[in-house]
């Protein structure tokens, strides 16, 4: 094992026996995060479910699925990314994760990001796109790159919300299509040069 991996492992077990905030008490089991380590793109959602609750593993209820659609329809594959969520238990009956639930878990999520490093940041929801922009709406900037701390995020809609709402589907489908161009767009643009430097990239 690499000193990367070793050092994933360890955190994921932190996260496994937490106690800082009240859902480790009602929780089954903490949802740590899924996909390869050297994942180029990190998809964070809001918090494990009921599924993702009993199985330990992020997305595999029926938002997991929609999500696995979204994906292979353009051109990305679960294998591809990493996901995890900005908290890692689940809130009880689903309900929203709180203020100091967030602020208890969410350096988790920042070691997540520093360790697996990767190149895009995919939003999914509200609660995920204010953990890096506070106090920004979901229903604007959906869609559109944005670039902070060196990284590029994009924000979507949670997947949920297109399963209970099918008004929101034609904007996930539409948010799905540009990131797939997006990423294509990076991987060329690596190609290419044969080196990292994306931040030129002609969709900024
Ligand atoms: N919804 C989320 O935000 N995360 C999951 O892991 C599952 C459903
Ligand atoms: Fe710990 Fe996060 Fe679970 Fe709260 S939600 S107990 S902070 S892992």
């Amino acid at each position: 094992m690499t000193d990367h991996e070793r050092a994933l492992h360890n955190l994921e077990d932190q996260i496994r026996t937490c106690t800082k905030c009240r859902l480790h008490q009602t929780r089954t089991q903490a949802v740590p995060g899924d996909g390869p380590y050297t994942a180029e793109i990190m998809f964070i959602g809001e918090a494990p479910g009921y599924h993702e609750d009993k199985q330990g593993k992020p997305f595999v209820g029926a938002a997991g699925r929609y999500l696995n659609h979204l994906l292979e329809k353009n051109g990305l594959s679960r294998a591809d990314v990493y996901i995890t969520n900005i908290v890692k238990c689940r809130p009880p009956k689903n309900r929203d994760p709180l203020p100091d639930e967030i602020a208890a878990c969410s350096p988790y999520l920042d070691r997540q990001i520093e360790l697996i490093n990767p190149r895009v940041i995919v939003t999914l929801g509200r609660f995920a796109l204010q953990h890096f922009f506070p106090g920004a709406s979901i229903t604007r900037v959906h869609g559109q790159v944005r670039e902070k701390d060196g990284r590029i995020f994009f924000p979507i809609f949670h997947p949920a919300a297109g399963l209970h709402q099918p008004k929101w589907q034609p904007a996930l489908e539409e948010d799905f299509k540009r990131l797939g161009e997006l990423i294509r767009e990076l991987r060329e643009k690596e190609g290419e040069e044969g080196g990292d430097d994306y931040e030129q990239l002609a969709l900024f």
